[in-house]
This record gives C-alpha cells, sequence and structure tokens, in this order.
C-alpha cells in the first residue's frame, strides 16, 4: 500500500530512517515517498490500459512542483481549479493539452489565462460560466473546448463537507438543463461544448455510487446521440478512497473492472482526475512530542505541529494514524495529541491509544499526504512546515521551511502609524 515500514523498530521511508530525517531536518515536517505516488499513479494506469484514459491528477490535493512533475513526466495530465494551479502546470511544462480546468468561480481573468494557453477543456459548472467562456473566447477569436458538469444527483456516502454530487450541492448543472444548454450549443458561436464531467465527492470507498453516476450519464449520452448531439470526452472526475483507517476502498482493479463495460459503451475518450488516490498515503507529516499534561480527565501528548500544518482533524474530524518512529516495548495509554494552536479543534487524535510517549519523542501522522500540506496555513504566525521527497536512499528538499520574515514579507505598515 506504501513505502513507509518498520524494520528493526524504527519507521523507514524507502531506504531511510525517517527519525534521521527529522533530526536532520528539524519538525514539524512532511516526508513523501516517490515510490508510492508513481505506484499509485501507475496502479490507475494499469487498470484503465483498455481505453487508455488521460489521468489528469488533481493538483489542490498536493500541488508541490515536485510531485506535479514527477507525475507530468510519467504521461499524467492535470486537473487544475485556479489560476494559481494554471500556474503551476506551467512551470512543471504540463502540456496545456493535458490540463481539464473546474471550479464554479472561475473569474474572467482566469478564464482568458487559460484559453490562451489552450487547455484541453474547461469544465463548466452553470450556464452563466458557458456565457463568460464564449464572450471571453469571441474576444479573443477562439474556439474554446468546454465539458458540462452534470450534477447527477447521486449520494456518495462520505463526509458530507466533500460530497459535490447532490443537487444541494453548488456544484455542476442538473441533466434536464444541461440538455437544454447542449441542444441549444449553436447559440455559444465560440464554444465547442465536447464533453461531459461528474465528480460526485471525495473520500468515496463504496462502489455503488459510482455506478450509479456513470450508469446516469451513459444514459444521458445516449439520449443526446439521439438528438444528434455527439460528444468527444468523459471526464469521471476523482473521488476514490484511500485507507486511513479501517477502510476497505476500492482498488483500481476492482474500481476498472465495474466501471469499463459502462464507459466503454460511451465510445469517449475517458479522463480520471484523482488526487488522494495517487498522493493520500504518499506522505507523513513528522512531529515531535514537547509536552505531556494530565488533567483529572485526559492524558493530552502537546506536539510540534499544528492544524496549520494538518487541518483535517479540526475540519472534518478526519481520522489520521499517528506511529511513533521508534517503537519501544511500553504500555499502551488513552490520550489525545494536540497541537500547540489556541483553539480547542487543534487536534490529531482524542481518546487514541498509543504507546506511552515522553518529551521529545518524534511521532508520524500517517496518511497526509493529500490535502494536507495543501490545506495548510499560518496561522499563529506559524511557518509552514518543510517538506521532503525520498527516493530509495536519497533524500531531496522540495520546499524550503518558512521563516519569520516569509510570515510579514507582504504586509505593511501606513506611514501614519511610524
Ligand atoms: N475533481 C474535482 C472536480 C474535484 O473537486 C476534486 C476534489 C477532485 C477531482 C479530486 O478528488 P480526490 O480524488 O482527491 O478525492 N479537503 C478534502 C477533500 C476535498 C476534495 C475537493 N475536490 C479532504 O481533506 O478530505
Amino acid at each position: 500500500m506504501h513505502e513507509f515500514r518498520y524494520k528493526r523498530n524504527y519507521l523507514y521511508c524507502e531506504d531511510l530512517k525517517v527519525i534521521d530525517l527529522a533530526r536532520k531536518f528539524g519538525t514539524p515536517l512532511y516526508v513523501y515517498s516517490y515510490k508510492t505516488i508513481l505506484d499509485h499513479f501507475l496502479k490507475l494506469k494499469v487498470a484503465f490500459r483498455e481505453i487508455n484514459p488521460l489521468i489528469c491528477y488533481s493538483v489542490k490535493a498536493n500541488s508541490n512542483l515536485a510531485i506535479l512533475r514527477l507525475l507530468v513526466k510519467e504521461g499524467a495530465g492535470l486537473d487544475i481549479v485556479s489560476g494559481g494551479e494554471l500556474y503551476r502546470a506551467i512551470k512543471v511544462s504540463c502540456p496545456s493539452e493535458r490540463i481539464v480546468y473546474a471550479s464554479v468561480g472561475k473569474t474572467d481573468k482566469e478564464i482568458e489565462d487559460a484559453i490562451r494557453r489552450r487547455i484541453l477543456f474547461f469544465n463548466v459548472e452553470s450556464l452563466s460560466e458557458l456565457e463568460s467562456v464564449n464572450r471571453i473566447s469571441k474576444k479573443l477569436n477562439r474556439i474554446t473546448n468546454v465539458a458540462i458538469r452534470i450534477n447527477p444527483a447521486v449520494e456518495p456516502k462520505t463526509h458530507r463537507f466533500i460530497t459535490t454530487g447532490s443537487l444541494s450541492n453548488k456544484f455542476g448543472i442538473d441533466f434536464q438543463s444541461a440538455f437544454k444548454i447542449l441542444k441549444l450549443r449553436k447559440r455559444f458561436k465560440y464554444l465547442n461544448l465536447c464533453g461531459l464531467h461528474i465528480h460526485i465527492g471525495s473520500q468515496i470507498t463504496e462502489i455503488t455510487p459510482y455506478i450509479s453516476a456513470i450508469a446516469k450519464i451513459v444514459n444521458f449520452i445516449r439520449k443526446l446521440k439521439k438528438e444528434r448531439v455527439s460528444l468527444e470526452y468523459l471526464n469521471i472526475g476523482g473521488g476514490l478512497g484511500i485507507v486511513y483507517d479501517k477502510e476497505t476502498p476500492q482498488t483500481a482493479q476492482e474500481f476498472a473492472e465495474r466501471v469499463l463495460p459502462l464507459l466503454k459503451k460511451t465510445e469517449l475518450k475517458i479522463i480520471l482526475e484523482p488526487g488522494r488516490f495517487i498522493v493520500g498515503n504518499a506522505g507523513i507529516l513528522i512531529t515531535q512530542v514537547l509536552y505531556i499534561k494530565s488533567t483529572s480527565k485526559k492524558k493530552f501528548i502537546i506536539v510540534d505541529s499544528g492544524m496549520n500544518d494538518l487541518i483535517r482533524p479540526a475540519l472534518y474530524g478526519a481520522y489520521h494514524k499517528i506511529l511513533p518512529l521508534h517503537i519501544t516495548p511500553t504500555a499502551v495509554q488513552k490520550v489525545d495529541v494536540v497541537g500547540p494552536i489556541c483553539e480547542s479543534a487543534d487536534f490529531f487524535a482524542k481518546d487514541r491509544s498509543m504507546p506511552k510517549l515522553k518529551q521529545n519523542d518524534f511521532l508520524a501522522i500517517m496518511s497526509a499526504g493529500a490535502y494536507a500540506f495543501s490545506m495548510s496555513s499560518n496561522y499563529n504566525s506559524r511557518p509552514r512546515a518543510l517538506e521532503l521527497l525520498v527516493k530509495g536512499d536519497k533524500v531531496y528538499i522540495i520546499r524550503e521551511r518558512e521563516n519569520y520574515n516569509d510570515l510579514i514579507d507582504r504586509e505593511v505598515i501606513p506611514d501614519f502609524l511610524k
């Protein structure tokens, strides 16, 4: 599943002992495994080889340039959602014809930049956005490729904050409205309405919501064909769940076996937008125990990483395994693992059974490759962590630790206050 394993009681990332990295580079520290990222990308590629889809890695999951470059070099495309992500895609020389652009709120400037770059297509989420892309294309005298994001009204059975495919979510366009738009497509003279897109949510561990969403889309494509609306692409989004704790998500192979028969019926070029599946288990966050504090009710392990480094537990109540970098035989105790930030939501684990810990021990917060660093912040004026990429017995700094000056670099005290 991943390349973080114990050897002789020490946690390793590929061929390197993580505790050595923690001592050398300090904490909080993100460590990513090259091989784990690559393996997961290849798992999907192999599972779907029969139809050779374009796999557009979802940049938001982890947008570090080194990780993007690694995947682009392997032939991945990129799924972007902002001008900033387009900028990153350009920086890693991602070919334009491998970039797809979603988001319910693209600005005119973002749309114009992406049109100029001739990306593969926009995933358009509303009628007014469609009108904007048409207007801007006209101004630039370009025909722009567009896929309509359909909201297929399915319940993906994941955390309510990360479902996107039901009609109470802000995402996509319902079938009926999409049908009308596609029938009237000639109205949009500067658009080539060439595809459909769905993305029903994230961390989906059951296959049934995918099947029902894709089956609905396949029917819709059939209906469109009857109306002589032909398309070129079907983008089935991302969302594949991973193991954080006791989940048993579908493997890439199982997923492919179930959805391929449906996808093949469409005869369209297929796009996938996985994020978490590729990087989720490929990263860990290393932290050091600062203090151990007991109250009459609880025992707290206070560590030097906080919700600014990894907000998933605070935001979604998400579970991340926490492992010591060095195992010593000790009794188990129930503790809360908490950060130094002035918020009660600043925790990594509650009432968790952990081996007995001492001050200065190092811990690894597992499965922190996706939506971890990319959602980090400077809250409480904490510089963002250093990021390392390990490949075999080699280690590379892929983002320097921020310093105090980085925190205030853009701030200005107006003259009248001086
Ligand atoms: N495509 C679209 C249009 C998306 O909105 C997303 C994720 C993806 C692809 C990639 O989804 P994935 O394969 O990574 O599940 N911050 C949350 C997850 C938010 C997902 C947002 N959209 C978390 O930490 O769980």
